[in-house]
């Protein structure tokens, strides 16, 4: 059998086919087992020797030129068929964004968005350190002697086999050392983070966090103390007029050392932070103790300064009516959803 179709008209066909099954229908149709090459070539059998020879060869080109022609085809359709993919997928990143409701801010997070941001307009610095710490760092710099309670191994946390002495920090106090030791005053930082002690009830656990307050000039005194930690709380509480009392406290790192009450009432079972009969002891503070200057390198005679810490487990329990301290632990999802704060919430925003 001879392969009546014009050679060119053949390759138009190859050329505009569209889509790989097209090509696919095409080859078969010319190149497939019973398709028209095969056939002629079959066909040569009955031919003379000459015309075999001269006919076969003829076959065989456009044999090949189909082959190759298909070959063009098929990368062109494939790429036209990426293109028309990637046009389809193109991403508008002017879009404004679609942030579902999935996930939730932690309480915790939240409340150190907070202090962070009341903090931050009262020109307060966020400084960090490590969860593991130097005994130097963690006690002796801070005037804990050796034999102070804190020190025993029912609260502290010490790394086995360590020989350094290296504690889980039982407090966010020694970052007021590094800070001290890195910088020179003024210094004015605020030190949320994370504090272990060996502890675990319905009030305590063995992680739980901190923000700690340093100020270092040469001219704060209990006043700037005192107004500082008023317009924190009034502004964390959001109340006005907060009633509050100081109660001489002892800290081997301030000297004099307080504790800061704010007063409530509870309502309905709910407690109100800012006034009432009754008190709740909120913080702990001081003036630094000279001999923390010292031992940080800072010259007590010339500057002198403040310093405060409190939990963050109990502001936020205090601010968002959370009765139970260990529910801020448990992968709880529920939990969660009901406490958590939304992704968009313009507080979680501007403290991020
Ligand atoms: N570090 C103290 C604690 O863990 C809290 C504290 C009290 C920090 C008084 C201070 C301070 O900076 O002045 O209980």
């Amino acid at each position: 059998m001879a392969l009546a179709e014009d050679k060119n008209n053949i390759l138009n066909k190859i050329k505009s086919a569209v889509s790989l099954d097209d090509l696919e229908k095409i080859r078969l149709y010319y190149l497939g087992k019973k398709g028209l090459i095969p056939e002629a070539l079959k066909g040569l059998g009955s031919l003379s020797i000459e015309e075999k020879k001269s006919k076969g060869q003829e076959l065989n080109i456009i044999k090949k030129l189909i082959e190759e022609t298909i070959k063009d085809q098929k990368i062109n359709i494939e790429n036209k068929e990426i293109e028309k993919k990637l046009n389809s997928e193109t991403i508008d990143v002017t879009l404004p964004p679609n942030i579902s409701e999935q996930g939730k801010i932690h309480p915790i997070s939240q409340t150190i968005f907070s202090i962070i941001e009341i903090f931050g307009n009262l020109n307060y610095v966020v400084e960090t350190g490590p969860d593991i710490e130097t005994d130097f760092n963690n006690f002796t710099a801070l005037n804990i002697p050796e034999h102070h309670p804190a020190r025993e191994m029912q609260d502290t946390f010490y790394i086995n086999g360590d020989e350094s002495n290296n504690v889980l920090r039982t407090h966010t106090s020694p970052v007021q050392v590094r800070t001290m030791l890195n910088t020179k005053p003024p210094i004015k930082i605020i030190v949320p983070g994370r504090t272990y002690r060996s502890d675990s009830d319905a009030t305590h656990a063995p992680m739980f966090h901190q923000v700690e307050g340093l100020v270092v000039d040469e001219s704060s005194t209990m006043v700037d103390l005192k107004s500082t930690l008023v317009t924190f709380l009034e502004e964390f509480f959001e109340v006005k007029n907060l009633q509050y009392r100081f109660r001489p406290s002892y800290f081997p790192f301030t000297e004099p050392s307080a504790e800061m009450d704010v007063a409530y009432t509870k309502i309905n079972n709910k407690i109100k932070i800012g006034e009432g009969d009754d008190w709740l002891e909120i913080l702990g503070c001081g003036m630094v103790n000279p001999i923390v200057l010292e031992n940080c390198n800072i010259d007590s005679k010339k500057y002198q300064g403040f310093a405060f810490g409190m939990g963050i487990e109990r502001l936020s329990m205090l601010k968002y009516g959370i009765s139970d301290l260990r529910s801020f632990f448990d992968p709880n999802y529920r939990w969660l959803e009901h406490y958590g704060f939304s992704v968009l919430d313009s507080q979680t925003r501007s403290g991020l």
